[in-house]
């Protein structure tokens, strides 16, 4: 064909000429930002972004979209440096035949960092996620906005957060942070269900060492800022800290394996045949006869599910606390357990603002709660109060009162105070109520009631210690057991710790088709 004008001739390319031209532009797109910056991730012990994908993906599923997407940007060199993807890899796949999306970046461009078209591509098949009602996991490896687009990136970034609070509670989103994030990149993850992050090789920071520097001249390095021990201990932000790449991705798809598709479906279950006695009597065993005797929450939980299916989440933050997923016969239940090992298990902040996270998450999904209550009360003091004990404890109160999915409490020892209201008692909506023969349901333990209601007694007595004591025990005797609580329906059966398993599954069959409906409204005010 000729341009008649300028006399150009344009030669067609044939068919295989087209054939080879796919094949070499899918060639230039597997290599990413190229041969050598891809070594220099491995040399990092770094996997690249396409064989996070291959790990986490159903062997063959993956499909990709937006392969050959590019940049538009000119400035600072820009127009002359292209790579075909711009930095991310997104499409979709299966995790255990499970359909899922999932969005990759490529530090090898750009150091991964988020330009226009990078976030389009993101918020595409958020889009789909979102439409076709599906988790999205996003792996995260980014230098955070790119900076010589400026505002663009900025939008780019509000553009996946406006997504991600549109798709809280539709859709399961996790965060896998495998690179630094700084900036933008940590707002994202922050918003999204759970964060996973990599020991050593992986960072979170709004502003990095040199800018902390800077301002208040604080000497920190990235690893103590924002290093997933840091995260995993310290701020809470993420929910687990794995070892290596390949340990971060199988933690991401045994977390899907506990989680329903979408808010419309039922979390999932596995084949489970029942035995004929599914009574566990090492549970009659583990309460130690001195109520002020610590024993391990989690010994309780793997002695009440399915074996080897606890799940934790959030291990190392706020250990007075335990939350995870587990399997009780086949099916997904969330777990929330006051921990007597640690602070006696008492509620403080941490403890309340993780439960209340956990606990939103299950009901966002349909998850049905099992709470094992041993819990002395808040924690008192003056750094509580003064950080806000009230409104952060108020968050589990408020979380757990507007729950709507099967739940079920069992108090195996102390339920003191406003803890033993917030810990899913009956008045605050739970399904059923159990308490083991030892616990204890009461405003506030044996000593600290003597001290108050019998002090004129107590100091007009000849053997003060005597009289105490004297009123410690009769208070003990009355209010130290679950019958005044069972008496008046509060409990609704003491059982046997042996029989604890078989009671729970009864009672989530029992719930299973539980339907709750709060009041009209916009939303609510969650104590924030
Ligand atoms: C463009 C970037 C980039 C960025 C890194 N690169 N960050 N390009 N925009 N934000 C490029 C580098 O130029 C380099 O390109 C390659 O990525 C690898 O970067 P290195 O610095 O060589 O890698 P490393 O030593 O591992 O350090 C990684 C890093 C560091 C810690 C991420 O690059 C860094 O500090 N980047 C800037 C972080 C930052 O301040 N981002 C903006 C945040 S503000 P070549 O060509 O050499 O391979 C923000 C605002 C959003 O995000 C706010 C929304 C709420």
């Amino acid at each position: 064909m000729a341009d008649k004008d300028k006399n150009v001739v344009y030669t067609l390319p044939t068919n295989k000429e087209k054939y080879e031209l796919l094949a070499q532009k899918n060639e230039e797109a597997l290599l990413g930002g190229g041969e050598a910056r891809i070594a220099s991730q491995h040399k990092k012990g770094k996997l690249t972004a396409r064989e996070r994908i291959h790990l986490l993906l159903d062997e063959g599923s993956f499909q990709e979209i937006g392969k050959f997407v590019m940049h538009r940007a000119k400035d600072f060199g820009l127009d002359k440096e292209h790579y075909l993807g711009d930095g991310v890899v997104t499409g979709y796949g299966t995790v255990n035949g499970r359909l899922t999306y999932v969005f990759s970046q490529d530090f090898t461009v750009f150091g991964g960092s988020l330009s226009e078209t990078h976030a389009e591509k993101i918020c595409k098949v958020m889009d789909l996620a979102m439409k076709n009602g599906a988790p999205i996991i996003g792996l995260n490896d980014s230098g955070g906005a790119r900076i010589q687009e400026g505002v663009v990136s900025l939008g780019g970034y509000a553009d996946i957060f406006f997504k991600n609070t549109r798709a809280s509670g539709v859709i399961p989103q996790l965060s896998a942070i495998m690179g630094p994030c700084a900036g933008g990149a940590v707002y994202s993850p922050a918003i999204t269900d759970f964060i996973l992050m990599v020991e050593n090789t992986s960072y979170m920071f709004v502003t990095g060492p040199n800018v902390v520097k800077t301002v208040t001249q604080e000497n920190v390095t990235a690893e103590e800022l924002g290093g997933a021990s840091t995260h995993s201990t310290k701020s809470g932000v993420t929910h687990f800290s794995c070892a290596n790449e390949v340990e971060c991705i199988n933690y991401l798809k045994r977390l899907l394996s506990y989680v329903p598709q979408n808010c419309e479906e039922d979390a999932p279950s596995v084949p489970y045949e029942m035995k004929e006695d599914e009574s566990r009597p090492a549970l009659d065993s583990i309460m130690p006869d001195n109520p002020n005797q610590p024993y391990d929450m989690r010994e309780v939980i793997e002695g009440i599910v399915d074996e080897g299916t606890f799940f934790e989440v959030h291990k190392n933050f706020a250990d007075n606390i335990v939350v995870g997923f587990a399997r009780l016969a086949g099916k997904s239940i969330g777990v929330v357990g006051n921990q007597p090992s640690s602070l006696a298990g008492v509620l403080d902040i941490d403890a309340s603002t993780k439960a209340a996270r956990f606990v939103r998450f299950c009901d966002s999904f349909n998850v049905p709660l099992l709470v094992l209550e041993d819990v002395p009360g808040f924690l008192p003091g003056t750094d509580q109060e003064w950080r806000g004990i009230i409104t952060n404890g108020a968050k589990l109160l408020y979380a757990f009162s507007e729950a709507t999915v099967p739940r079920i409490t069992v108090i195996t020892r102390k339920a003191y105070g406003g803890a033993y209201d917030v810990m899913n008692s009956k008045h605050i909506g739970a399904d059923l109520n159990f308490a083991w023969p030892m616990a204890e349901i009461a405003v506030m333990g044996a000593k600290g009631a003597a001290e108050i209601i019998f002090k004129k007694e107590i100091s007009e007595a000849v053997d003060k210690e005597a009289k105490l004591q004297e009123k410690v025990d009769e208070y003990t005797a009355k209010f130290a057991n679950p019958y005044r609580a069972a008496h008046r329906g509060f409990i609704d059966e003491v059982i046997m710790p042996s029989e604890t398993r078989a009671k729970l599954i009864a009672g989530f069959k029992m719930l299973e088709n539980k339907v709750e409906t709060l009041p009209k409204k916009k939303h609510g005010n969650i104590p924030l």
